[in-house]
């Protein structure tokens, strides 16, 4: 099993640790060429996607964009967070860049239909996720894969839910929604097959399933040896 060393549950928590199964996955499959993710934060996903990459030696680039000094939803942190990211980068410095910069600023540095998964999490307003959507989208691939993290959450002030229903209801058979861990929207701008297609799966509600198995089952293990081995 897979162990994201670089979570614990005190002081690098991620709201995403739900989804790491699925993320080390999915970059195992896809083998993308570039994944971008927008809002990092300590590099609870992030670095669960890199350490795909590295363990199934996908040739992929990876690249995090955060400003690093976080926001009303995530709450604004000092410098200790990107000292940690950075450090931890080294491991992945072959393939991994991290560009401390707004989300809006950071895409001029990626051709257009360059991007194979783009991961969304940066400020959970509906206005935020829809404008870092449409910005990234002409970024993407025709067969890219975009994941909205929070697609669950009903608190004021986040409207991905709002933003994924709208989205998700333009590609019908091309979506799948995972529910624990706030909540995570998968898109997939390939419409030539079905997602179900796509990641070989009879049934999207029985992966979600499993995919929420597979993350107790994480953290029961991770709690078990308290992240120490
Ligand atoms: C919810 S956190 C990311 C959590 C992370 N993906 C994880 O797995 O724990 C959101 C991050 O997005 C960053 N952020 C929000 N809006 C941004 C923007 N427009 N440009 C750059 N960074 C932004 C914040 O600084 C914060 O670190």
């Amino acid at each position: 099993m897979y162990k994201p060393h670089h979570v614990n549950f005190t002081t690098r928590r991620s709201a995403w640790f739900g989804h790491i199964p699925f993320a080390f996955s999915l970059v195992a499959r896809e083998k993308p060429d570039i994944l971008v993710e927008l809002g990092t934060h300590w590099g609870g996903s992030y670095f669960s996607f890199c350490d795909s990459v590295k363990a199934n030696s996908t040739d992929t680039l990876c690249f995090a964009v955060d400003t690093w000094q976080g926001e009303a939803h995530a709450g604004i942190y000092d410098e200790q967070v990107f000292n940690y990211v950075t450090e931890k980068n080294r491991e992945f410095s072959k393939f991994s860049t991290l560009l401390r910069k707004r989300f809006d600023d950071a895409a001029s540095s990626f051709d257009a239909k360059s991007v194979d998964i783009l991961h969304i999490d940066g400020f959970h307003s509906y206005e935020a996720v829809r404008n870092d959507y449409e910005t990234w989208l002409p970024k993407m691939k025709d067969n890219g894969i975009i994941l909205f993290h929070d697609v669950m959450v009903t608190k004021p002030g986040f409207g991905v839910k709002k933003f994924w229903s709208e989205i998700s209801e333009s590609f019908p058979d091309n979506n799948l929604v995972f529910r624990h861990s706030n909540g995570l929207g998968v898109l997939s701008l390939d419409t030539t097959q079905s997602i179900k297609e796509r990641f070989s799966i009879r049934s999207r509600r029985l992966y979600s399933a499993e995919m929420n198995i597979r993350a107790k089952l994480l953290e029961v293990n991770m709690r078990l040896r308290h992240n120490f081995d």
